[in-house]
């Protein structure tokens, strides 16, 4: 593969991907982003401008979409609408852009022939019992709670059908919740250290014990790496760590981390449909494709990110309050 198509790049995980592809790989690699609310061109701003283009498009607009897809050897697809919490307040962006916005590339991909792989998420399985032994894995039936999780398991369907009906040379990976630099202040992780930076609480959903299980984003690049290179077309495969805590034990890790004490933040309303647990068994992307995470250690990974948040006010600064706003109106 000479040249990669990254939708989304501008994105958390879509930019970590991209960087990843600069430093292990000698690909061209093409950004196409319609920079919303959640994307950050510097996040792309260090990479080398030769090996790294940014086309500011929707991936819902088949003008765009049809001529670029075929200028590439594959198209790696992480555009979405990614926040369970705004799908909850306005899902209709969510069913645009990750429902249309999907169909629209698979349309390129089958017009054109080329590698086409879907970037998903473990919350189009629904979700587990605390005590539950099993864990999800490809042959879960879907069961998605939210907004968000339902329009991605569409998408996924979606993709399922196109390589069946229309032999469109595609993948899927579903992978679990994942931390590390450049992710949006509105989410879990960032949102309660950069409140403990600015001498605020950490605000905890209900109870706090719900499970998510933590990779880091670099982990996640290599896994979609190496799928695109050695993943079986039409196939499924999970991605996922090992990394399953407890709401109520991250914010504790943050806050011991700061030297302050471990009850000091704030219960707030629960989220609507709140999915208690999820879990992943990536036995099969390891033993086919022989993949591992490189981050086993959640408490290393989840220090060098504080520190990354501590170094980088100037990015997350200036959207900080209008996130905390809109959480505050909603009772969170
Ligand atoms: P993000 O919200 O940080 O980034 C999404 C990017 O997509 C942004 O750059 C945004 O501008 C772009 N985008 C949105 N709508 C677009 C459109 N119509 N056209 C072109 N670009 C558009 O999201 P993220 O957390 O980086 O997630 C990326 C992908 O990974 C999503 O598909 C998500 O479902 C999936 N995923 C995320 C996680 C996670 O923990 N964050 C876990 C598993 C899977
Ligand atoms: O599992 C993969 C998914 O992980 C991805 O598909 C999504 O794109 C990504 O946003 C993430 O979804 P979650 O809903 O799990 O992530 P979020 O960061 O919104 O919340 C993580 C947990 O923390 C969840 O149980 C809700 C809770 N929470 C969240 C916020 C923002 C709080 O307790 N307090 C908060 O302030």
């Amino acid at each position: 593969m000479r040249r990669i198509l990254v939708t989304g790049g501008a994105g958390f995980i879509g930019s970590n991907f991209v960087q990843y592809l600069v430093d292990h790989t000698d690909v061209a690699v093409t950004v196409l982003d319609k920079l919303t609310y959640a994307a950050s061109r510097e996040s792309l701003a260090a990479l080398p401008a030769d090996r790294v283009r940014l086309v500011v498009g929707d991936i819902a607009d088949a003008a765009v979409v049809t001529p670029l897809v075929g200028e590439h050897d594959a198209v790696v697809h992480y555009a979405a609408e990614s926040h369970n919490d705004n799908s909850l307040a306005d899902p209709s962006p969510f069913v645009q852009t990750n429902l249309v916005g999907t169909f629209t590339l698979l349309e390129a991909a089958r017009a054109t022939g080329v590698r086409f792989h879907h970037i998903s998420t473990d919350e189009v399985y629904g979700d587990l019992e605390l005590d539950d032994p099993e864990r999800f894995t490809e042959a879960t039936p879907y069961n998605p709670s939210s907004p968000y999780s339902s329009t991605k398991a569409g998408s996924d369907l979606l993709v399922r059908a196109w390589v069946r009906s229309f032999g469109v040379q595609a993948t899927i990976s579903n992978c679990s919740n994942n931390y590390g630099p450049w992710q949006h202040v509105e989410k879990f992780i960032p949102r309660q250290v950069t409140n403990v930076i600015d001498g605020g609480r950490p605000k905890l959903y209900g109870a706090g014990q719900n499970v998510r299980d933590w990779i880091h984003a670099d982990d996640h690049s290599s896994a979609v790496w190496t799928i695109l290179n050695q993943g079986r077309i039409g196939e499924t495969y999970l991605i996922g760590a090992d990394g399953e805590l407890s709401n109520l034990d991250v914010v504790r890790m943050i806050l011991r981390h700061f030297g302050r004490p471990e009850d000091d933040f704030d219960h707030v309303t629960d989220r609507a449909g709140h999915d208690l647990r999820y879990a992943i068994d990536s036995t099969k992307l390891r033993t086919e494709l022989g993949w591992k995470p490189e981050y086993g250690d959640f408490a290393a990974g989840l220090a060098r990110t504080i520190e990354w948040y501590e170094q980088h006010r100037d990015w997350w600064g200036p959207h900080k309050a209008a996130v905390e706003a809109s959480y505050a109106a909603r009772g969170q």
